[in-house]
């Protein structure tokens, strides 16, 4: 870092979180009036007991809800497109995201479409589309009932493309929340599988945000802390949930989004391609591509691979060891060392290696990424 110019850093959002927090949500909209919200979901948690008992407590307050629930395993513009025709066809004047990363995506790219109605991806960040959101955006309230993107606390949101499946993101201040409802309750019944691949998002999150090139400090600490309580209750948190690693999940995932306005890298741009072309979940990508971005990452860098094994407790306190340890915690909650384990062939590196390429997250990497080390990394990894 130099000490020579002038860095901005940001910490907006208001966090309502533990235990019943979600109790609160009636009160603040009586309290700031608003009173017909869109309610956006994926159409499994629509039908989950909890879902129903938050819209149930709605309504008892006299709060007009409409649903909109017709999203994606991995959100694309269509989706958005359809929640907006639910907007204008009822009278609405908020918007509340009830969900995991692609429920609270879809809900973001709603509250940006609202007031911008050119294509979708005329907004799109990577070709400088943040320019175009001028106007105003609706009241915007995010409930997270996985504790993985932390997409709640962020101020972007992933869409694809319906037809290339091409992820395009969505990128404005203004799409932060006011307020987040960060109830651990609402994360209590999640199965194990998605705890541990929304778990190992949340890690790797923390990871690369602590290892990104631009200099943040703050940011740097925050990605340090949520890697403990990562360490602390990820295993717990799948095996034997109780409130406590429900919780510790929860923050640290937060943390880890809070974290990667610093940036992201080598680790996300191997996973991205594969929710495109395989429709992986997000987390199970990162998960098992991240041993393997943590090893091409270590030299040149060991210093804060040391400040990492530190933090996890490990009794070498390198690379080397950091990376192991990430491969046994993937052992631990049953997730698969090898990419042909999730359906990966071969014939697929030079499209995966071409689109990591293209990718959004690496430039941020501590050090550059070429086409060829993608492949090199996916036909390790395979
Ligand atoms: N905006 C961002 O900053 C950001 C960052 C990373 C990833 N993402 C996006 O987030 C998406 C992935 O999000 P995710 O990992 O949270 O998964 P998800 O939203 O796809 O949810 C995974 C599954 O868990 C279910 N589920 C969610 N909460 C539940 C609960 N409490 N109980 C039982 N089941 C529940 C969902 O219905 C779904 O089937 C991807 O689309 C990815 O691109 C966004
Ligand atoms: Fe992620």
């Amino acid at each position: 870092m130099t000490f020579d110019k002038v860095y901005q850093y940001n910490f907006p959002t208001t966090i309502r979180f533990g235990a019943g927090a979600i109790k609160e949500l009636p009160a603040y909209l009586q309290q700031n009036n608003l009173e017909n919200p869109l309610v956006v979901t994926d159409p499994n948690i629509a039908q989950l007991p909890f879902f129903k008992s938050i819209i149930s407590g709605l309504q008892h307050k006299n709060i007009s809800t409409e649903v909109f629930h017709g999203i994606h395993k991995n959100p694309v513009k269509s989706d958005v497109y359809k929640g907006t025709d639910v907007w204008d066809n009822t009278a609405r004047d908020c918007i509340i995201g009830i969900g995991g990363g692609a429920a609270l995506d879809v809900a973001r790219a709603i509250v940006l479409r609202i007031n911008h109605r050119e294509d979708l991806f005329k907004y799109d960040d990577l070709v400088g589309g943040d320019i175009y959101v001028t106007n105003k955006v609706p009241p915007f309230i995010t409930v997270p009932t996985t504790a993985g993107t932390g997409s709640e606390v962020g101020r972007s949101a992933i869409i694809s493309d319906d037809e290339t499946h091409q992820k395009k993101i969505l990128f404005s201040p203004k799409l932060l929340a006011q307020i987040v409802f960060a109830d651990p309750e609402l994360t209590m019944d999640l199965p194990p599988f998605i705890t541990a691949a929304t778990g190992m998002d949340a890690l790797t999150h923390n990871m690369e945000a602590f290892l990104a090139k631009n200099p943040h400090p703050i940011c740097d600490g925050i990605a340090l802390e949520g890697i403990s309580l990562i360490k602390d209750s990820l295993e717990t948190a799948t095996k034997r949930p109780d409130l406590e690693s429900r919780s510790k999940m929860l923050i640290a995932s937060m943390m880890g989004a809070i974290a990667f306005q610093k940036g992201l890298g080598v680790v996300h741009s191997l996973a991205h391609p594969l929710s495109s072309l395989l429709d992986t979940h997000h987390g199970l990508a990162n998960a098992v591509n991240i041993p393997y971005g943590m090893q091409f990452n270590i030299a040149g860098f060991e210093d804060k691979f040391r400040r990492i094994a530190r933090t996890l407790e490990l009794e070498e306190e390198t690379g080397e060891a950091v990376v192991n340890y990430l491969f046994e915690l993937n052992s631990r909650l049953n997730i698969p060392h090898r990419l042909r384990d999730i359906q990966v062939k071969e014939e697929h590196l030079d499209t995966l290696a071409d689109l990591a390429f293209a990718d959004f997250a690496h430039p941020n990497n501590p050090k550059p990424v070429s086409r060829d080390d993608f492949k090199t990394l996916y036909t390790s990894a395979l």
